[in-house]
């Protein structure tokens, strides 16, 4: 389909009629599609049952006692050796949580607020904090940010990172900026990978607050989709060189590789980090889910175990993302009006369709296919041009996928002509 705008009034109208036919016979369907949420599809999950079928059998004395018992706050050694070879760090550089990465984001700025990092000012007890939100980005990142108030700096995420010359400039000049979300590798929602120039510039950052923190998400460190995976910069190894030994919180779970909030989740920082959190956290909990630890690092192993069980994972995921991509360039290939990301990797395919977001998604709903609301990948919702909409092709059978395309493919059309 060509652009748009070149059509004349009475084309377009015509257009607009044959589309709103098309839209009436797939509502019929009633098909209900949900691409809301980037969650595994069950045949995914059931990737990692032989863990659960095995944890019977599997040793729960560890060097350090009984894994079934109390202790080891950090996490069991062999998990935290587990995720320092994923993350490329020390172990002493590792914690290891329960199921959720973003229940240790929360906390982590929680601590922050409340008392403060390193021994500096509780943020709470500031006028005001500001995190600087790369968009469009993750959702769950803002709606931590809008729950403790913490105001929020849109920064534009271009392919290779977010826009390093105004992160520099926000950084260095402003004490109030506290916290930068990035989700590095296969971003959430536009599948971008950082640079080694980008991660460098990050790591090099002058920040005026000396208690900056990057909250540098990695959650789809071993999620490609192809065999050549994306090689992302490790971002310790350049800010060991710099002031900046403390910047840095690196995230990740098992959410998908094993179970979604019921595996294992850790944080990668420097090891004064890490015993500062350790102090805060003694408070709150004696240790993690170790049962739950010890099953996974039989069932996961090592680094090259993980890329073989993930190579599963991708072997399900390529091929919706591929029909996705090869429909929405069938469709709109020639058309400058409607523009989308082409991931190597991660949960998302990012879709731009200028000032008409909002109305594809409820055009989309009506005929019963669901997507994250408009808006959703910006600050406060404040998606200025009401372009994007974050597509999750991860949970839909291929068939099921099959349908949503031909929805989201009318919906689009219907409002751009409707918009002319
Ligand atoms: C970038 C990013 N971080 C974190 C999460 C949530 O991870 P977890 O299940 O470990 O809390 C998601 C889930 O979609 C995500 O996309």
């Amino acid at each position: 389909m060509s652009n748009y705008g070149e059509l004349t009034p009475v084309q377009r109208e015509e257009l607009l009629c044959e589309e709103l036919k098309t839209f009436k016979k797939l509502k019929k369907k009633c098909i209900s599609v949900d691409m809301t949420r980037g969650r595994p599809s069950k045949e995914q999950l059931e990737i990692a049952m032989p863990m659960l079928k095995e944890a019977g059998g599997y040793n729960y004395i560890t060097e350090a006692g009984d894994a079934r018992n109390y202790g080891e706050l950090a996490g069991i050694k062999s998990a935290r050796e587990l995720f320092a070879e994923l993350f490329e760090v020390k172990s002493d550089e590792v914690i290891v949580f329960d199921g959720s990465s973003l229940d240790i984001m929360y906390n982590l700025v929680q601590f922050a607020m409340q008392f403060g990092v390193l021994g500096g000012v509780p943020w709470n007890k500031l006028e005001k904090v500001k995190f600087i939100c790369p968009a469009p980005g993750y959702d769950r990142h803002f709606s931590i940010c809008e729950n403790f108030g913490i105001e929020m700096i849109t920064v534009p995420m271009k392919e290779d990172g977010p826009d390093m010359n105004l992160v520099e400039l926000l950084v260095s000049n402003d004490e109030s900026v506290k916290g930068m979300w990035c989700v590095p590798k296969y971003s959430n929602p536009t599948g971008a990978v950082y640079s080694d120039k980008t991660v460098a510039r990050i790591a090099n950052l002058k920040p005026a607050a000396k208690d900056f923190r990057v909250f540098w998400d990695n959650a789809y460190m071993v999620h490609g989709l192809y065999a050549n995976d994306d090689k992302l910069k490790n971002i310790f190894d350049l800010t060991k060189k710099t002031d900046n030994a403390n910047m840095v919180y690196e995230l990740a779970s098992t959410s998908k590789i094993t179970f979604a909030g019921s595996g294992v989740a850790a944080l990668a920082t420097s090891a004064e980090n890490v015993a500062d959190l350790l102090k805060k956290m003694f408070f709150k909990q004696i240790n993690p889910n170790k049962v739950n630890q010890v099953m996974h690092v039989n069932f996961l192993k090592n680094k090259d175990n993980v890329k073989r069980i993930m190579s599963l994972h991708a072997d399900i995921l390529r091929p919706k993302f591929e029909l996705l991509e090869t429909r929405l360039k069938d469709a709109f290939g020639d058309c400058q009006e409607v523009k989308w990301s082409t991931p190597k990797g991660g949960y998302f395919v990012s879709l731009d369709v200028k000032e008409c977001a909002k109305r594809v998604v409820a055009l989309a709903a009506e005929a019963g296919v669901k997507f994250t609301a408009a808006g959703s990948t910006y600050p406060y919702m404040q998606d200025d041009s009401d372009s994007n909409i974050r597509i999750a092709p991860s949970v839909p059978s291929l068939a099921e996928m099959d349908f949503a395309i031909d929805v989201l493919v009318c919906a689009i059309k219907i409002a751009l002509f409707e918009k002319r």
